[in-house]
């Protein structure tokens, strides 16, 4: 089956896990977080390509001050099982030097992939590093990073929409789905 055919038959069948509006309740709550502590830091939002696109786009326009963005394209080998080798698409295209940085991601798996980011970011000297996300999943983690803005708690479960993808597919859907699983 093609990944587009397979995208339509899951969704099909796929469970509504967030609704819209607590989505957008959550992107509220986020933005009062985010603009209590960098209002007045000027500070760099990144998102991280691909899924932190559309959480970064709900975002921005919530947040009410000055602030500069940029993007970086970073993605996990999902193919391997153990690996956590993260394969870098394309670095930020600003100078994170003397920043305050922002890092917004869909979401907080195992964290291998925030904890690289943020591992880079730091070789970087930016005055400060925060990671906002979407959302977080109940996994035990190996990493010891913690975003520091979360705005949903999801159970264990593949999940897509709001930036989120299956198999390339649904990142444009305003609510979180589960996959239905067998
Ligand atoms: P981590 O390194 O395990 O935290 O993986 C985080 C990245 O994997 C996220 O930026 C997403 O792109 C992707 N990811 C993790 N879980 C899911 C999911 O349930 N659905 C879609 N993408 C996911
Ligand atoms: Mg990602």
């Amino acid at each position: 089956m093609n990944n587009h055919q397979e995208a339509l038959d899951v969704h099909a069948s796929a469970e509504l896990l967030i609704d819209h509006k607590t989505v957008q309740h959550a992107y509220d709550e986020l933005a009062k977080s985010i603009t209590r502590d960098l209002e007045d830091k000027n500070p760099l939002v990144m998102a991280v390509m691909n899924g932190g696109l559309v959480p970064m786009g709900q975002l921005l326009p919530r947040m009410h001050f000055s602030l500069r963005i940029d993007y970086l394209h970073a993605t996990r080998y999902r193919d391997k099982t153990t690996g956590h080798d993260l394969q870098w698409k394309q670095y930020p295209q600003r100078s994170l030097e003397n920043e305050h940085v922002l890092v917004i991601d869909d979401i907080f798996d195992e964290g291998h992939t925030l904890a690289a980011i943020v591992a880079y970011c730091e070789g970087c000297s930016p005055a400060s590093i925060r990671t906002a996300v979407l959302a977080e999943k109940d996994v035990d983690r190996s990493v010891t990073l913690k975003p520091d803005y979360v705005g949903l708690q999801l159970p264990n479960k593949y999940v897509y929409g709001c930036g989120l993808d299956y198999k390339g597919y649904w990142r444009n859907l305003p609510a979180i789905y589960a996959v239905k699983e067998n």
